[in-house]
């Protein structure tokens, strides 16, 4: 589904570009492999909801999702194009530290090391996170020391190529932001949890990812 922003300038400061919804699509279906039944879903940096539509195809009911999102403008947005779902208009490192959830779909700004604070706060809220990252945060020193001390990472799907994703646009009016970035889907599980036994950890075959092409 596209969705009309009604012309609302999109903020890069903020990170403001968002999954495309063939990725968004799937995403949902690999959660729904996992999550049968309604459990209680947390998208921590919602934009205009590409992963929150994303999780409804999946088969989802609107009531399980909470969506967070720091600007009002897209609050509102989700408000209109979700009815149901709960919208919680706030920093997400504001959130009530109390709250849990069975599970955290994100993809939640990247610059500036922000994946590395996101994928820890999700693992606050989460047993078990699926975000989309940096493909080179996996590789990354401080994402070891600061979230695989505590995590593991039990599946990932690595996309071909860039995904081209929707948002902000500079003032010159090229696309700006993360969009730059390759990117992969990976789940994190607290190690907080008992470990089970075979761990699946696995590459999703690359034709999984690709962009459907028309016909
Ligand atoms: C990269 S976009 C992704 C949006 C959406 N998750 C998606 O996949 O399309 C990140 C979103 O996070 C919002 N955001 C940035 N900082 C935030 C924060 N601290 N707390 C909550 N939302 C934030 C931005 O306004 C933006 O809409």
């Amino acid at each position: 589904m596209q969705v009309n922003l009604n012309g609302l300038e999109l903020v890069g400061e903020l990170s403001q570009w968002f999954t495309p919804d063939w990725l968004a699509e799937r995403i949902g279906r690999a959660v729904r492999q996992h999550f049968t039944g309604t459990p209680r879903i947390l998208e921590p940096t919602a934009g205009d909801g590409a992963l929150v539509a994303g999780l409804i195809a999946a088969g989802f009911p609107v009531e399980c999702i909470t969506a967070v999102e720091t600007d009002p403008r897209l609050c509102r947005v989700l408000r209109e194009r979700f009815p149901g779902l709960e919208v919680v208009c706030m920093q997400a490192q504001l959130l009530d530290p109390a709250l849990r959830f069975d599970v955290v779909v994100g993809n939640t700004p990247y610059e500036n090391g922000q994946d590395v604070e996101f994928a820890n706060l999700a693992l606050r809220y989460a047993p078990v996170a699926y975000l989309v990252v940096r493909s080179e945060l996996l590789q990354m020193v401080s994402f070891h020391e600061d979230v695989l001390s505590h995590a593991e990472v039990t599946w990932e799907a690595r996309c071909v190529g860039r995904p081209s994703f929707r948002g902000a646009q500079s003032k010159s009016g090229k696309k700006t932001g993360s969009g730059l970035f390759e990117v992969t889907v990976a789940r994190l599980r607290g190690l907080a949890l008992p470990k089970v036994e075979n761990v699946e950890t696995c590459s999703i075959p690359v034709e999984y990812w690709r962009k459907p092409t028309k016909t």
